[in-house]
């Protein structure tokens, strides 16, 4: 058995949304339920031939409980014949003396690759959510799969609420693991807190509030805070034309890093992300009116990375990692920049705003021009969820990824794969430059004419002005940052989407 800590995920709201799990096995029978996989095999050539089926876990275990619970498992799956597709729960009555078990679970593990294992445990997890119940899971037969299987149970049950009446609990899941889970554990309690943070409404998510969880998250002494404000954003151009709109409590710039004793020799990522409280699209109103109502979750780029960089000292990769936090809200006041303005970004560099509802590249071309000046990284990488063309382009499951390393885009697409938030390498159109082109300013901030339609190509090409030669990837995730609906892992709303990827790539570097 692995050395077991109770892995209590800590979250924001910890009453709405705990999830408890375990790698020491419990006490089997003292559990309400007991979760089991099973994979459906291709039927046989002849048409009469019964399909057969195939139960994952592990084989003693199962075994006992068969046993114990005087049950066949194979017998009760041909009977019912289920579809075995990922995420299907077929459950069975269950008791025996002494113990507590009410029922057995038989869940469906589709391919048995790792997208059906985080289906499955979603599947498992939404169930139970909410619930102060205790289920063991006897779902992973091949190690391989048990952090996906971990993350994704802790991942399905998160819930953010601000309902008034109390809830029932958390339910506490066991896992058999010989090896510790404690990087699940660490994952996704990231991921959570990341999602806990983009669910909190913007009458309460200010720049402020912001800066104020930070400093409450990074209580590891190898995590470094800094929070620049007023007069001390004079040079931070993009930050203030945005965030001046809401002038109580105005912009913050919100760095957090990791540099641990001993790591100056190490590689230096620097993390940017788009931290825009809400988003209305200031004087160039967002219409129709209610495409703004999910405008809340418009700084799940700086949710993301910062989520990331506090997981660092648990995970200890030998890499250093920066974030900056670009927070502004776009509000439409008396204060709101215009559309026709001119603004001088971190650095110097000279921008027309053409319409202030693409603010997010202004924010955030202060932070790369910053990071590129004073920081020094190895790998210079932005996530913002930056224009609806990416998600009209590739949906909620993949994020346009933009980059001209080749080898870059391979490790962040594996990454991808291998965490759950997928990747598609997009291209940096060369032919498209002209759009950025200014009569009076260095450069156009939107493509005005001629329009190219390929909104997220440009905006990275807007990014790219401000990257100098650094090693530079931009993550749009405009789609996968939200989801529409309660589903599988994700929760309606903020997905937390980016703190697997960049948590998975910053540990394999
Ligand atoms: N925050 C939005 C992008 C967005 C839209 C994210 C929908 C998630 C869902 C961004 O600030 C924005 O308004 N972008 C504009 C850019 C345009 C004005 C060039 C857009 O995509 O329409
Ligand atoms: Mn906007
Ligand atoms: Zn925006």
């Amino acid at each position: 058995m692995a050395p077991s800590r109770a892995l209590k995920t800590t979250f924001i709201n910890p009453e709405l949304s705990g999830v408890d799990f375990t790698a020491k096995f419990p006490q089997l029978l003292d559990c309400d339920a007991i979760a089991i996989g099973f994979t459906k095999n291709e039927a046989g050539k002849s048409k009469t031939e019964l399909p057969s089926f195939t139960l994952v876990g592990p084989k003693t275990l199962v075994r006992k409980i068969e046993s114990t619970f005087a049950l066949n498992l194979l017998d009760e799956l041909t009977f019912f014949s289920p579809s075995g597709k990922a995420g299907e729960i077929f459950e069975l009555p269950a008791s025996v003396k002494g113990g507590k078990v009410e029922r057995i679970l038989l869940v469906g593990l589709g391919d048995g690759s790792l997208n059906a294992h985080r289906i499955s445990a979603g599947a498992i997890a939404r169930k139970f959510r909410g619930k102060k119940v205790s289920i063991a899971s006897l779902v992973v037969g091949d190690k391989s799969a048990l952090e996906t299987h971990a993350t994704s149970l802790a991942l399905g049950g998160f819930q953010w609420s601000q309902k008034s009446a109390p809830v029932d609990g958390a339910p506490k899941f066991l896992i058999n693991s010989e090896k510790s889970l404690d990087r699940a554990a660490v994952i996704s309690e990231a991921v959570n807190n990341a999602r806990a943070l983009i669910h909190t409404p913007a009458n309460i998510k200010n720049p402020e509030w912001m800066a104020l969880q930070v400093k409450k998250l990074a209580k590891s002494p190898s995590l470094k805070v800094t929070v620049k404000s007023g007069k001390e954003l004079a040079e931070f151009g993009g930050l203030r034309a945005v965030g001046n709109s809401s002038p109580k409590p105005g912009p913050r710039f919100i760095q957090v890093s990791y540099a641990p004793a001993g790591s100056s020799q190490w590689p230096h990522v620097v993390l940017v992300g788009k931290g825009i409280t809400f988003d209305t699209g200031g004087v160039s109103l967002k219409r129709p009116y209610d495409t703004m109502t999910a405008m809340k979750s418009d700084m799940a780029g700086a949710a993301a990375v910062l989520a990331t960089v506090i997981a660092m000292p648990e995970l200890k990769p030998k890499v250093r990692v920066t974030a900056l936090l670009m927070m502004a809200e776009n509000a439409l006041s008396g204060t709101a920049q215009r559309p026709s303005d001119v603004i001088t970004h971190y650095g110097g560099t000279t921008v027309e705003v053409i319409n202030t509802d693409a603010e997010g590249r202004l924010v955030l071309a202060d932070g790369l021009a910053f990071a590129d000046l004073h920081l020094n990284p190895d790998y210079l990488l932005d996530v913002a969820t930056l224009t609806g063309a990416a998600s009209l382009g590739l949906g909620r499951q993949y994020a346009a990824m933009y980059t001209r390393s080749a080898k870059v885009a391979k490790d962040l697409s594996t990454s991808g794969e291998r965490s759950g938030d997928r990747v598609w390498h997009m291209p940096l159109v060369d032919d498209y430059a002209i759009a950025l082109k200014s009569s009076i300013a260095d450069f156009n901030h939107t493509a005005d004419k001629p329009k190219f339609g390929a909104g997220s190509v440009t905006a990275a090409l807007f990014l790219e002005k401000f990257v100098g030669e650094r090693n530079w990837i931009h993550l749009d995730i405009a789609g996968p940052a939200r989801s529409e609906s309660d589903t599988g892992e994700q929760p309606k709303g903020g997905t937390g989407y980016g703190v697997r990827l960049l948590i998975d790539w910053i540990t394999h570097l």
